[in-house]
């Protein structure tokens, strides 16, 4: 579908939304995307990394070399996807990267850690609105040993590292009763390098903020019990995260990309079919779906919203 306001829009053709392994081939195999709130994103993780190391940042020692992959990974798609904002000059051993759009240049040896202030993964991160989660398998299962999180859906990087798959989605409704969990868990082991897929998580959210951490709730979950039929249409926000993951062939983990976007509820519905059929959903949701998702306190005043928009149409 062709996306407005250029939100990737996270709806198949059903009126139905349940949980399912909605993932699909990633054909052009670009992990990254720069959208126009590129200059924005990367200096508000910056300034979130800096203050907040704990709660953004976290690695296991033998990450490295997985680590170095997805520097590798990540600076082989931007050179080719975005030639006119990123370069790449390779010379003797010496990497010298540069990024048009912050007007900065770093210079390092490849797989050489001292070579960089900081660890690749977090180096590289800082670079790409992306966040970025390594995940490394081991005894049949995928365990989250590193990643760079500045802008987590209500979830905690601190809390689920070192997590399996298993224990990470765990707070899901209905994700482990009818085994979805164990197949997407089957899936994801079998991923291939080259092969890489993606999938769409949608959600709401009162306010707008990006930085929407478990550990600052007290500071934007409040914004929910705002919500009115009359001020939904700015207030609400339509949320989705595009998720892509990539099999690092020498490490043998899993690279898992999330870019969030987000469009207020006014905007999202000037595009009639995308009113139409979110109104169809959000009013059908399963209740355990929405009380999950955080939307429990709103939801009421944003279908009344959406069904005085629909009636003026
Ligand atoms: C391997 C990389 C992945 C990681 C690190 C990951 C991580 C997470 C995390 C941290 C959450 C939030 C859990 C919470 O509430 O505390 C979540 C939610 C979820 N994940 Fe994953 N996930 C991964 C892959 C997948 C895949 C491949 C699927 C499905 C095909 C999936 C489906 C879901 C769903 C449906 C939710 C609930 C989201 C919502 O309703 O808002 N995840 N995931």
């Amino acid at each position: 579908m062709i996306s407005h306001f250029s939100l990737p829009y996270p709806f198949s053709d059903s009126n139905v939304y349940k949980y399912s392994n909605n993932a699909a081939l990633l054909h052009t195999k670009n992990a990254i995307e720069l959208t126009d709130r590129y200059l924005d994103e990367i200096s508000l993780k910056r300034e979130l990394l800096t203050k907040h190391p704990e709660r953004c940042y976290h690695s296991s020692p033998h990450t490295m070399a997985a680590q170095w992959e997805i520097v590798d990974l990540i600076i082989n798609n931007l050179v080719t996807y975005y030639p006119d904002k990123f370069e790449l000059e390779k010379k003797d051993g010496q990497w010298i990267f540069s990024n048009l759009l912050t007007k900065e240049t770093a210079s390092f040896k490849f797989g050489d850690r001292t070579t960089l202030e900081i660890e690749p993964l977090d180096f590289i991160g800082r670079h790409v609105q992306e966040d970025l989660i390594l995940m490394m398998q081991r005894d049949g299962d995928l365990i989250l040993d590193a990643g760079q999180l500045c802008f987590p859906a209500n979830w905690s990087l601190y809390f689920n590292s070192e997590m399996n798959f298993k224990e990470i989605h765990s707070p899901i409704p209905g994700f482990q009763s009818d085994f979805l969990v164990d197949r997407i868990l089957q899936f994801l082991m079998r991923i291939e390098a080259g092969t890489p897929w993606e999938r769409k998580n949608w959600s709401l959210m009162a306010g707008s903020r990006l930085d929407s951490s478990l550990e600052t709730f007290s500071e934007w979950g409040q914004a929910r019990k705002r919500v009115t039929k009359e001020n939904a249409g700015e207030l609400v926000h339509f949320r989705v995260e595009v998720q892509k993951l990539f099999r690092l062939p020498k490490s043998n983990g899993i690279l898992f990309t999330i870019h969030s976007h987000m469009l207020s509820l006014e905007k999202f519905i000037q595009h009639t079919p995308w009113l139409e059929q979110f109104y169809a959903i959000l009013r059908e949701l399963p209740k355990a779906i929405y009380d999950y998702k955080g939307i429990s306190l709103y939801r009421e005043q944003v279908l009344d919203y959406l069904e005085a928009e629909l009636k003026k149409r």
